[in-house]
């Protein structure tokens, strides 16, 4: 397909997740690399939503290791258990965070970030990846953000 994204002008969030995420299972649908694939996610999630931060990390060994993303630099290694993302990577469950301040351990890698959801990424039963979304707004994320992003994990499920 051609690498252009086209993006509802709707302030409306499902609107706008509703007219991204066709795109992006047809941009990985014929491409085999996973990290290519990952990238262009990241690209069109943060091109589409404007999130402040919105990235993926790989469960390696005992840790999470910084995959693509799109924003400001960001830790590269988090340990399991540790954070909202080490934590979502435990319990294999979602994380919504209204108030980075009010989640214990919570990691900032920018002390802009207010808010945060991070969702696991399955294969065979066991989290193999974690998709992070930063907002440097407090309360910035809701259901309609997560059933999209669990759209946008089963896509990345498929092709993993
Ligand atoms: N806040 C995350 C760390 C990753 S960054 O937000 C990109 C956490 O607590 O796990």
């Amino acid at each position: 397909m051609a690498e252009d994204l086209v993006i509802s002008d709707s302030r409306d969030k499902a609107e706008r997740y509703r007219i991204m995420i066709p795109q992006v299972a047809s941009l990985v649908k014929d491409e085999g690399d996973l990290i290519a694939n990952l990238a262009n996610i990241a690209a069109a999630l943060r091109e589409t939503m404007n999130f402040f931060w919105v990235g993926f990390y790989f469960v390696k060994g005992s840790e999470l290791v910084l995959g693509p993303f799109q924003g400001p630099v960001a830790c590269t290694r988090i340990a399991y258990g540790k954070g909202v993302c080490g934590t979502a990577w435990k319990l294999k469950e979602a994380i919504l965070v209204p108030d980075v301040d009010k989640f214990p351990g919570h990691i900032a890698c920018s002390s802009l970030a207010r808010s945060e959801m991070v969702l696991p990424i399955i294969k065979d039963g066991e989290v193999v990846l974690i998709l992070d979304v930063d907002s440097d707004q407090l309360n910035d994320f809701n259901e309609t953000d997560k059933a999209a992003l669990m759209q946008i994990v089963r896509i990345i499920e498929k092709i993993i």
